[in-house]
């Protein structure tokens, strides 16, 4: 009200304010304002929303700066964000503006005369066109420089639509980099567009083309379709991630809504966190062949390490999920997502599957590779299940597996010649070797080794302001706040046992203090990221911007302190500038 009333000067009626619309010239006021309900709406043009939307289309300004703005105007201190990064984040807002122009394009295209064989080759795979409706299907027409002229028409900044990756510079100007192809809308997880795959109609090469790396496209951290699936995922708790375009597009076409793209790339970790915000639970559908199994393989230890527990869902070779849905009932397809494997039975099976069991050359191998599989099995009831489970389909005596596995897991760690003395410990000793556990985990635990073996130290922690919360694993929390407040229970007796059978760590205090450090601020920082981009997506919450300023504000304060501490850092002789 008070930020509006600034622009527009407003008369009361009722329960509303109206004025004259500072977005469209008109001589009687048709602009009104809800007090109560802080929502704007011109019954002239349009234009409503919420205070940010408001100053965002006075100012022309960008959503963030929008918000600092309106946080500066109630006199929260937002800090100043540095030339650069005002620059960049610009640039990237402009990028993601004519991308959208683009996928504008695209779609109107593909709904033209000049596209009918585009649409006949979607229908032919059996892509209706209320589904390539929805995926913003579109079409990149065969010429030169359409796109260039539309953009030119637009009155776009051609550097920036190069930029983007639209378009690039030949000897005789620019040209479109997407031609004669079926395009493919990439949207971040706030439904902005970042890039775009073209897949050739037919056969011919490459199959797909997609938008090289741009400042908002970065191959190894886009799930395509991560926009449609995310509500879906946080449903259902799961996420499906397919290789391709085509079969989020199938999948979801049969019911199967939380289903995402890693576009034929290997998983990154900043995959992992990306989907980590939505759920722990995934399932793999990769395609049923050589390539595919092996991305499945890599893919899945990565998310294993990132801590989310992986099924897979296995397709005959030469199958993929797009082809599977196409073909199957969405029972069928229910079904066989509900009947994908635990990692290890995967592997397990995996395992089998290279050797030929009825010779003896063939178990002999197989049994080596299952071995090694089950002795990375931390939980023992858990290791205990699959030694069954591989022994039955080995075919050879369960205590004759249970004993290779034991020696596997006990044979090169340098505690062998006190394991049978100190029998519950190897599952502790096992864990320091095995790259499972999170390295945000790890130095959770090298923390708190060093105030086990040292208490006078718990005082520097918490002086530092850490409490109980700042660990992220159950049983370490739970002895952390033990030792603050001095008491004791047998859960926290356990753990703390686990932890003093390992040496005391090596090396400095200091460095394992600011390891934790920086682990909790970047937790900290991608909650707070977390709840932004939620709020930003939440375009009708009425309430929604003092939280927000709250936010950007400890946002900005605490990259400001991560930053200042790596410069720190950084400028001391042997330091560290990587933080975590
Ligand atoms: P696939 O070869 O499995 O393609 O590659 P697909 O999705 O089944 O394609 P259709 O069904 O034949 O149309 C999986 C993914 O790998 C990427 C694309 O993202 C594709 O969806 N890819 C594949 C490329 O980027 N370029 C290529 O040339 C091929
Ligand atoms: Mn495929």
């Amino acid at each position: 009200m008070s930020v509006i009333g600034r622009y527009v000067n407003l008369k009361q009626t009722g329960r509303n304010y109206v004025g004259l619309c500072p977005f469209h010239s008109e001589k009687t006021p048709s602009f009104s304002v809800n007090p109560e309900k802080r929502f704007f709406y011109c019954f002239g043009c349009g234009t409503g929303g919420n205070v940010i939307n408001f100053v965002m289309r006075m100012h022309n300004l960008p959503f963030t700066e929008a918000v600092i703005q309106l946080a500066g105007d109630a006199g929260i201190e937002v800090p100043q964000i540095s030339q650069e990064e005002r620059r960049s984040h610009e640039l990237r807002e402009r990028i993601m503006e004519i991308n959208q122009l683009a996928a504008r394009y695209y779609y109107r295209t593909l709904r033209s005369p000049a596209a009918e064989h585009a649409c006949r080759y979607l229908a032919g795979r059996g892509i209706s066109q209320a589904l390539a409706r929805t995926f913003f299907l579109g079409y990149a027409p065969d010429g030169w420089d359409q796109l260039v002229q539309f953009l030119e028409g637009q009155q776009v900044n051609l550097e920036d639509a190069q930029t983007a990756g639209l378009i690039s510079l030949g000897q005789k100007g620019y040209v479109d980099r997407f031609r004669a192809r079926i395009i493919f809308p990439i949207c971040d997880h706030l439904g902005r567009f970042i890039g775009f795959g073209g897949r050739i109609i037919g056969d011919g090469h490459p199959k797909y083309l997609n938008t090289a790396e741009t400042p908002v496209f970065q191959k190894g951290r886009v799930f395509y379709g991560l926009n449609w699936a995310k509500d879906a995922i946080k449903r259902a708790d799961r996420a499906v991630i397919v290789e391709g375009y085509t079969d989020v597009i199938s999948l979801y076409a049969k019911g199967v809504q939380n289903v995402v793209a890693s576009l034929g790339t290997a998983l990154t970790t900043a995959h992992a966190r990306l989907l980590g915000r939505f759920t722990k639970h995934v399932t793999i559908a990769f395609d049923g062949d050589q390539a595919g199994e092996r991305a499945t393989l890599r893919g899945m230890q990565l998310l294993t390490q990132a801590g989310m527990s992986v099924r897979v869902a296995r397709l005959g070779s030469g199958q993929d999920p797009d082809g599977f849905a196409r073909s199957h009932s969405s029972e069928d397809v229910q079904a066989w997502l509900a009947q994908a494997q635990p990692l290890v039975e995967y592997m397990i099976n995996q395992a089998l599957a290279q050797h030929n069991l009825d010779t003896r050359e063939g178990k002999l191998a197989a049994s080596h590779e299952v071995i090694t599989v089950l002795a990375e099995i931390e939980n023992a009831v858990e290791r205990d299940e699959y030694i069954r489970y591989a022994a039955g389909k080995l075919r050879v005596h369960e205590d004759s597996l249970r004993a290779d596995v034991n020696k596997h897991r006990t044979g090169g760690t340098r505690e062998q010649s006190d394991s049978h003395t100190r029998p519950r410990n190897r599952h502790t000793i096992r864990r320091v070797q095995i790259p499972t556990v999170s390295h945000g985990e790890l130095v959770e635990r090298d923390l708190l080794r060093w105030v086990l073996h040292q208490p006078e130290l718990l005082d520097q922690v918490t002086a530092a302001g850490f409490a109980a919360e700042d660990f992220a694993a159950a049983e370490y929390r739970h002895l952390f706040s033990l030792l603050v407040q001095g008491e004791w229970d047998e859960l926290g007796a356990n753990t703390a046992g686990q932890l003093l059978s390992l040496d005391q760590p090596t090396g400095q205090w200091q460095e394992y203090l600011n390891q934790f450090q920086a682990v909790v601020w970047k937790r900290r920082l991608s909650e707070i990221e977390e709840k932004l981009s939620s709020l930003e997506n939440e375009r009708e919450g009425f309430d929604i911007h003092m939280e927000l300023y709250v936010l950007l504000k400890h946002y900005y304060d605490l990259r400001q302190t991560v930053f200042l501490s790596k410069e720190k850092r950084a400028a001391r002789p042997g330091g560290r500038g990587e933080d975590a």
